[in-house]
């Protein structure tokens, strides 16, 4: 798969994500791709496995000002994401996939990406 392009609606906090170039409007205003932050330092992530996935710990904070609001795991062939609340854990569990990349969102701090 091309690299995933991601987009986040300041307004209603909505995620679009794709692999081309496309327009994407939400709420009124036209959204700019995602940069990725090249430092993850600060939002580091510990990975195990469990029944032959990757069970993932997102070492962050998860309150109504500051948390990660979603979770992408990106194959070869698809992309598969879980959607993450204020107050829950920062966990999230994905089957292995050759090659993956992990994308988290941090609604403070934006886009960081992961080999795992
Ligand atoms: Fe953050």
């Amino acid at each position: 798969m091309k690299k995933p392009i991601f987009y986040v609606c300041p307004e209603c906090d909505g995620m679009l994500q794709g692999t081309g170039e496309f327009e994407v409007k939400c709420c009124g205003n036209q959204l700019e791709p995602l940069a990725v932050n090249k430092e993850n330092s600060n939002h580091e992530i510990d990975v195990s496995i469990v029944e032959d996935d990757f069970y993932i710990t997102i070492n962050h904070e998860m309150t109504k000002e500051h948390y990660i609001s979603f979770a992408s795991y990106v194959g070869f062939d698809r992309v598969l994401t879980v959607n993450l609340y204020p107050e829950q854990d920062a966990v999230v569990r994905f089957p292995k996939m050759f090659r993956g990349k992990l994308y988290l969102y941090c609604n403070q701090h934006g886009l960081y990406e992961y080999t795992i």
